[in-house]
């Protein structure tokens, strides 16, 4: 059987087998959730938009006050051997960085001589089956319950975690989550309507996270001169929407076609939702797979 985790992965400074690498139960992305990640998909085991993740990672451990504990440089080259020594052309790449483990349990930060742990591993990219692409996927949408602060990537996703939970007990693959009557995103992707021709897109905020797709989409959007709209969304908007798309590195872009047990639009996924997918792939092939 083809393994999920590929072998070597990377933990604090070392590259070794799953199966040897092991943390303290008293680190603080166990006892606490603390801690920041990111999900990298890999082409042609040419990382995609690399840099971009990197940023954001480090705008999530600026904004959760952890340092960083390692360069530009340094990450590139931890991805750069997890891509070379797995089996897979097309991966995804996950990085995770906790406040480490003290010796007590404290909310408060530990010591400054208390180390983060990193951790990294590559699995297999498994982008959506054709079958499922044909017919659009469906969601639910559920209350946002999660905290302040979902521009930043962290490993704290028990209401991401429950939401998604609550869709999949439905037969649905997103929760769509709605805070005070205003559409954010979904459990784990960004959303994006199109009404009347024009691709709506939440605008960036606190309670969003930024997604890298969402970015590619924009300027693709921007590139083939498809009319866009950055506002925010109301819930009425979603509800009669003629397109609504979750993106994310690991679905790309995937049309909703049923939401709360309700057709989206016609009920099967509308043209701009095969059109975005087809400008993603041109896109993909064009500055990853060339040569
Ligand atoms: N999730 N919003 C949320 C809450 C997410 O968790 C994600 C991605 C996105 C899309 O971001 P991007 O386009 O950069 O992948 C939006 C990843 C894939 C995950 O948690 O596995």
């Amino acid at each position: 059987m083809t393994p999920y985790v590929a072998d070597p992965v990377y933990l604090n400074g070392r590259f070794l087998p799953l199966a040897e690498a092991g943390i303290s139960p008293l680190d603080r992305g166990f006892l606490y959730g603390d801690g920041v990640y990111e999900v990298i998909p890999v082409y042609s085991r040419q990382a995609f938009r690399l840099d971009q993740h990197l940023a954001r990672l480090q705008a999530t451990l600026d904004g959760v006050r952890l340092g960083n504990p390692l360069d530009v440089d340094g990450w590139q080259a931890v991805v750069g051997e997890l891509v070379a020594s797995a089996p897979w052309d097309d991966q995804s790449i996950y990085l995770q960085v906790t406040r480490g483990a003290d010796d007590k349990r404290d909310h408060a930060f530990p010591p400054a001589g208390v180390r983060p742990t990193a951790f990294a591993f590559a699995s297999p990219l498994v982008t959506t089956p054709a079958a499922v692409r044909a017919t659009g996927v469906a969601a639910i949408t559920v209350p946002d319950l999660r905290w302040a602060r979902c521009d930043l990537k962290v490993i704290s996703l028990l209401a991401n975690v429950l939401a998604r939970q609550q869709a999949v007990d439905q037969g649905c693959a997103e929760a769509i989550l709605i805070r005070d009557g205003v559409m954010k995103e979904g459990a784990a992707s960004n959303i994006f309507l199109v009404s009347d021709g024009i691709l709506l897109a939440p605008p960036k905020s606190r309670l969003m996270l930024p997604g890298i797709t969402y970015d590619v989409v924009l300027e693709l959007a921007d590139a083939h001169g498809l009319p866009v709209k950055i506002g925010e969304i109301a819930e009425t908007e979603l509800r009669r929407a003629d397109e609504v798309w979750m993106t994310s590195s690991t679905k790309e872009i995937l049309a909703i076609t049923t939401l709360d047990g309700q057709p989206v639009g016609t009920g099967s996924p509308g043209p701009l939702a095969g059109q975005m997918w087809q400008w993603y792939q041109d896109f993909k092939n064009n500055v990853m797979r060339k040569g």
